[in-house]
């Protein structure tokens, strides 16, 4: 069998103590395969972005293991985690989470800054590239609020590409667009899956989105079934 590039054993998420303990997860088990194309599909609340949160390492499990390719993140330092992320995995957020102050180039460029492996010169070739994959090369120059959300969104992901991530894990990414300009997102997420082989993870409430998947699972108070 392929090994699993995310794996989850016995994952359980709890926020709060005492009676007002919310329990986000709940002994989840999960392997997902390299190149896969998965929908979590599941109502708000249900645990879902905790969950992409927890493969991430942007938060911590109250229990459980979690591999991504084949690095426990539990056990990554602090100092360390966001390297390791970087590296494997890109985001895409429902609200974009561009920086206003920076253009188009340079919030896809600005994840780049930080590596030293790169030249000045591959960091521009780079991020033109990714530019044009998202075709927005000639809105380069503009800052998120001259764009629209459909070219925000275009730019978050040319940004979570642009470490060239094996992973893309997407939060509701279409959740704040019409659904025509959410179609077209979702048509280059499902490129990125079939052309550059990225293993994608995206959740949703929404049944019609999930069709572009190659897979759904279905995601009910903290268990997926
Ligand atoms: N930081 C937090 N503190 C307390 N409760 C939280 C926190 N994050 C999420 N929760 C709770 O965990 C549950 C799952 O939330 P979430 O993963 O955001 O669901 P979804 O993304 O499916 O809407 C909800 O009951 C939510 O209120
Ligand atoms: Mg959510």
């Amino acid at each position: 069998m392929v090994k699993p590039i995310i794996q989850l054993e016995g994952v359980n998420k709890e926020f709060g103590k005492g009676k007002n303990t919310v329990a986000a997860l709940k002994d989840v088990n999960l392997e997902i395969e390299a190149g896969d194309f998965i929908a979590v599909l599941g109502p708000s609340g249900c645990g879902k972005s905790t969950l992409l949160h927890v493969m991430s390492g942007l938060e911590a499990p109250s229990s459980g293991r979690v591999l991504v390719d084949a690095v426990d993140v539990t056990l990554i330092s602090e100092r360390d985690l966001p390297k390791v992320r970087a590296q494997k995995i890109g985001f895409v957020f429902q609200s974009f989470l561009l920086v206003e102050h920076l253009t188009a180039y340079e919030n896809i460029e600005s994840v780049l800054w930080p590596r030293s492996d790169l030249t000045k010169t591959e960091q521009e070739n780079r991020t033109l590239s990714v530019l044009r994959e998202v075709d927005m090369l000639e809105r380069r120059d503009h800052f998120p609020k001259q764009l629209s959300g459909g070219e925000q969104q275009r730019i978050a992901i040319g940004r979570a590409l642009v470490n060239d991530p094996p992973i893309l894990f997407c939060d509701e990414p279409t959740g704040n667009l019409d659904s025509k300009t959410g179609e077209n997102i979702l048509k280059i997420i499902a490129q990125l899956n079939r052309e550059r082989k990225m293993t994608v993870v995206l959740v949703t409430h929404n049944h019609d989105i999930a069709k572009f998947a190659k897979q759904t699972l279905n995601m009910k108070d903290g268990v997926i079934r």
